[in-house]
């Protein structure tokens, strides 16, 4: 005779819904504050059920106090001072969205200071401030949580810190600028011009209307820089990233490379390797199968190689209000969750316990080992090709793959493009340089890397 189960009682210790909520202070209501205050909001039952607390927004600053008024209604304390939020003494945790390094370090720094938890989004701020910030935050026994920093709702600093905990990382390759990746898929999908696409983008939003961090891969390397700290146990260090953007790519390079099986992307790359650490972002072309190469428009994507667990990829929204706000609020309720808890005993903020960080440098982008797609415009003449690759040779460069377009109707100029094998980039810098003097080429070499990005 089986035995019955007795029914599942569950055990109610506490009611959430009664005891004190949590008190947060927002620094700044744009797009993020906004789509944070309205999640909250909207998902507040199911909110307080998993985090154990309620969670309410009670002060808001922002320099626009009617607009602000106007989102948050009349039960939250409104003001123009940043400084009145981070002070107040019933604020438990600080949530900065303002952006930007100055003012955002400053207040960040005093909400540690007076004892609160503090969530940003800002990439900036802890690309370059980061290892101040969590020295400052470990002394006082404070979180500083980041989610909505990396790649807007994709949880990828839970996965790199928690979820993947038991592997050593081998590399990360991301699409985690959805402005670029737009301005690619554009460009790629209609053929238009970098330019024509770019007033697009601005048009609809996604650009910044200085948009000069998207499209020149400042933004990225932010992102990749903190992904770099928690997978590899280094403290942030964006001054060493290597970074390139999109600016000077064109409609022919992205038709070349697709005729070659292969799509252009903005990647972000960090790899361990056996003489220090790549951190670098730039035009990259990938095997078009690969997943990742076919996330289009302003969507991100990070492909994660660990030891254990092989090749593991995270895609969603990069960017917008709810979607940050997503990453925001999994914050929130995080903070909540160990508000209680001995801080010692929370997950550290870079992953690696904090006196335990390495020191493994970050290799010179010199050093860098990968493929390389060249595009050279020569003369069509005789012994043009065999120079070419007898400069290659002498630098011990091997060619995996070419093709010489046909030149057009009454130009005595071609196109040849070239995919290399792995190739150290000081050698291909010696090569492109040589090449760029020989007496039949015209035009500058393009040179863009090439990542096969497989699970090897
Ligand atoms: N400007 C960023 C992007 C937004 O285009 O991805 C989020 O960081």
């Amino acid at each position: 005779m089986s035995r019955r189960i007795p029914a599942y009682q569950p055990i109610r210790s506490f009611n959430p819904f009664i005891m004190k909520p949590i008190n947060v202070g927002l620094l700044g209501i744009g797009t993020v504050g906004g789509g944070t205050f309205t999640v909250l909001k909207r998902n507040q039952e199911e909110i307080t059920r998993r985090a154990g607390r309620g969670i309410v927004i009670r002060m808001i600053a922002d320099r626009d106090v009617e607009k602000a008024r106007r989102i948050a209604g009349d039960d939250v304390i409104i003001t123009a001072d940043a400084n009145e939020v981070v002070t107040n003494l019933d604020i438990d945790i600080v949530v900065e969205l303002i952006g930007g390094y100055t003012i955002a370090k400053e207040l960040t720094l005093k909400a540690i200071e007076n004892g609160k938890h503090v969530i940003t989004a800002n990439k900036a701020l802890l690309a370059s401030h980061g290892t101040e910030i969590f020295a400052a935050a470990q002394k006082k026994g404070v979180m500083v949580a980041f989610e909505a920093a990396v790649a807007g709702g994709i949880p990828i600093i839970k996965a790199l810190r928690e979820g993947l905990t038991a592997n050593r990382i081998e590399w990360i390759a991301g699409i985690i600028n959805g402005t670029s990746n737009f301005i690619l898929s554009e460009m790629r999908d209609k053929g238009l011009t970098f330019d024509t696409v770019l007033k697009q983008a601005q048009k609809l939003g996604y650009a910044e209307a200085d948009p000069t961090f998207d499209v020149e891969g400042i933004d990225a390397a932010h992102k990749l820089t903190i992904m770099a700290a928690i997978a590899f146990g280094i403290p942030m260090q964006f001054n060493k990233a290597y970074t390139e953007g999109i600016t000077r790519l064109t409609r022919e390079d992205i038709r070349y490379a697709e005729e070659l099986g292969y799509r252009i992307k903005l990647l972000g790359i960090t790899r361990r390797t056996a003489k220090g650490i790549e951190l670098r972002v730039h035009p990259t072309l990938i095997p078009a199968r690969r997943l990742i190469a076919n996330v289009e428009g302003v969507m991100n994507a990070v492909v994660v190689k660990g030891d254990a667990v092989g090749a593991t990829l995270y895609y969603g929204a990069g960017a917008g209000a709810e979607p940050t706000a997503s990453s925001v609020v999994a914050d929130l309720v995080d903070v909540t969750r160990m508000h209680t808890a001995d801080p010692k005993h929370r997950v550290p903020h870079l992953a690696f316990q904090p006196d335990l960080l390495s020191d493994t440098p970050i290799l010179a982008m010199e050093e860098v080992e990968t493929s390389y797609y060249l595009r050279l415009r020569v003369m069509d003449k005789p012994g043009a090709l065999a120079d070419i690759t007898r400069v290659l040779a002498d630098l011990g460069i091997s060619i995996d793959a070419m093709v010489q377009k046909e030149p057009s109707e009454g130009e005595d100029q071609v196109d040849i493009i070239m995919l290399t094998h792995l190739a150290i980039e000081k050698n291909i810098n010696a090569a492109i340089a040589k090449i760029q003097k020989l007496p039949l080429m015209t035009g500058k070499v393009t040179r863009i890397r090439l990542e096969e990005l497989n699970s090897k």
